[in-house]
């Protein structure tokens, strides 16, 4: 199964036309009290923010996730059936927006949002620039987390995996595929680098878009796909009692035997569930 997260995907989504949640008249009114009384508050005198009742309904145990509601017993599989779920949801804008962690050579992790563009039984695919703060990082310790997380399902996914560069043609197809204002904006950003102010940027922007008026906008050599390849990936229910499900998949290493309360499941993986 090979998917491909088109830009269609995302036509109907602004990342900047969201209005923070405090402010959308209808879903205040489905948010508890403390919601409302939360986005009263404020940090700007400098107090502390004491947050320790905040925390919502999630689902109930006859809601629960059980190994026998698991579609398939290959997990990338499973993830395409959650996936498909977010994505028909209509309270959740970017069902492909994912956290990826990675960390320097000496360990040290730094997380951020990309979009997943792509997943298939060779891993799971996104665009950046190889020189960006992750792309560094990742050049020199190629192993990555990401996870998703979509509240309206009480929902999350964790997938843990070495990263790997897709084909140069990959993703220069992808590129290519992009609006050229994006392309454009690819160029124009050499990604976690400082520069002096905003108007650098648009005077940048501007040239870039007057030379490449009438011609392709060649793919930088810092900018590409990763394919983070999975050994773990982990499936996740909120539970109201905080008996949460989890269910993880992981691939058994040559000559390791299955575990106590291990399961074989497909295509050399194996799955357990997790105190939560
Ligand atoms: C929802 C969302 C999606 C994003 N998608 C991407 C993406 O696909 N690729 C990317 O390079 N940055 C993306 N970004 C920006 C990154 O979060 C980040 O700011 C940028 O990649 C630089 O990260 P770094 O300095 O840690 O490398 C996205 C941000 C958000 C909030």
């Amino acid at each position: 199964m090979r998917r491909i997260l088109s830009a269609s995907l995302l036509r109907h989504f602004s990342l900047f036309g969201r209005i923070p949640l405090c402010r959308i008249g209808p879903t205040v009114q489905k948010r508890s009290p403390f919601y409302l009384n939360f986005c009263n508050k404020t940090t700007s005198n400098g107090g502390d923010m004491d947050l320790s009742n905040m925390r919502k309904k999630y689902k109930g145990d006859e809601e629960c996730f059980e190994e026998s509601q698991l579609v398939s017993l290959d997990p990338i599989k499973e993830f395409g059936n959650w996936f498909d779920k977010a994505t028909k949801c209509p309270e959740i804008g970017e069902a492909n927006a994912m956290c990826i962690a990675t960390a320097s050579k000496d360990g040290r992790p730094s997380a951020r949002m990309v979009l997943l563009k792509g997943y298939s039984h060779e891993g799971f695919r996104f665009f950046t620039n190889y020189e960006s703060r992750k792309g560094t990082e990742l050049e020199s310790n190629p192993y990555a987390c990401l996870v998703f997380y979509w509240e309206p399902l009480n929902r999350q996914i964790r997938i843990e995996g070495s990263v790997e560069r897709i084909p140069y043609q990959s993703s220069c197809d992808y590129f290519h595929s992009r609006p050229k204002s994006s392309q454009i904006g690819a160029v124009v950003s050499r990604q976690s680098t400082p520069v002096p102010n905003r108007d650098y940027l648009r005077q940048k922007n501007a040239e870039l878009e007057e030379k490449y008026k009438d011609t392709e906008v060649p793919m930088p050599d810092y900018w590409g796909g990763y394919m983070v390849k999975p050994h773990l990936i982990e499936f996740w229910q909120g539970q109201t009692n905080r008996l949460h499900d989890r269910i993880v998949f992981t691939k058994l290493k040559d000559g390791e035997k299955l575990g106590e309360f291990q399961h074989e499941a497909e295509g050399g993986w194996v799955y357990q569930r997790l105190s939560p």
